[in-house]
């Protein structure tokens, strides 16, 4: 597991470098993808194939899942049981604008269960680890979500997906939380909010519409640092719902958002 993590952490490190030293001159090439907000950069693409060939390189025989190349290995019989799961640039629209929160993410899962996660933010410097019953960290600190917070005075992450119908369900959804809660932070960065829970930094975090390559590394992160991840109704984190906060604020927040059925989309 130390050696999963030691390797993730070292090819995070070089893809976040390698995009910080490129950026000022290729962060214009812009395509799009799901919807005309749904942005790829050259640098998303480059940093995707930079971690694939490291991986490749040491574990030959491992499965792949990136958010821009998709799928790769698994195929033949006896495939690996261990899969990275990568997002290259998590907050690509931060990144575009210039702002700091955006994240290079990768985890590593055995027979499907994630046994480590780093998420690197190269623009501040921070990098979130953990290992799977070996706590997260951030750089040499050790991290304990917030607990004992009420829902009235929690300060709540959230995201919006890049559909126009889904994100008007989301809109009316956050209406309701916002009033109940102490305030909302958009982040622009699912890794980002998931750590952010692990660092106290935000009490909750709850998304409909995410994927593995964005909760997967910084999910290990908050549920080591005490925080419970799920989605709704008992169900497991997923793109219907990921819902995540100490014990206790998990459950009050569930309890006011699976009757605004946030999981539709009109
Ligand atoms: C997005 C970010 C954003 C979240 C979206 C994600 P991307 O990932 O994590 O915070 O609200 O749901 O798709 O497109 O920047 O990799
Ligand atoms: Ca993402
Ligand atoms: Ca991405």
């Amino acid at each position: 597991m130390t050696d999963f993590l030691r390797l993730a952490e070292d090819i995070a490190r070089e893809a976040g470098d390698m995009i910080l030293a490129k950026r000022p001159t290729m962060s214009e090439d812009v395509e799009t993808k799901s919807s005309p907000t749904d942005v790829v950069t050259i640098l998303d693409k480059a940093s995707e194939e930079l971690i694939r060939e490291r991986v490749r390189a040491a574990r030959p025989d491992d499965r792949f899942l990136g958010e821009e190349g998709g799928e790769e290995g698994g195929e033949a019989p006896g495939a690996s049981d261990v899969r990275w799961i990568v997002d290259p640039i998590d907050g690509t629209v931060n990144f575009l604008y210039g702002l700091p929160d955006w994240a290079v993410s990768i985890a590593v899962e055995v027979d499907g269960q994630v046994v480590a996660g780093v998420v690197n933010l190269p623009a501040r410097g921070e990098v979130f680890t953990a290992a799977l019953g070996e706590g997260a960290w951030l750089g040499g600190e050790r991290l304990r979500c917030n607990s004992g917070v009420p829902l009235a005075r929690a300060l709540v992450a959230t995201g919006f997906g890049y559909s126009a119908p889904r994100r008007e369900v989301q809109g009316r959804v956050v209406a309701e939380v916002l009033p109940r809660v102490r305030d909302i932070r958009r982040g622009g960065s699912c890794a980002i909010d998931l750590c952010s829970v692990a660092a106290g930094r935000v009490d909750a975090y709850y998304e409909r519409g995410t994927n593995p390559w964005d909760y997967a590394a910084a999910g290990l992160v908050a549920t080591e640092s005490g925080a419970r991840l799920g989605g709704l109704r008992g169900r497991p984190v997923g793109p219907e719902f990921t819902l995540c906060a100490a014990p206790g604020l998990f459950e009050e927040l569930h309890d006011l958002l699976v009757p605004l059925d946030p999981e539709r989309d009109s």
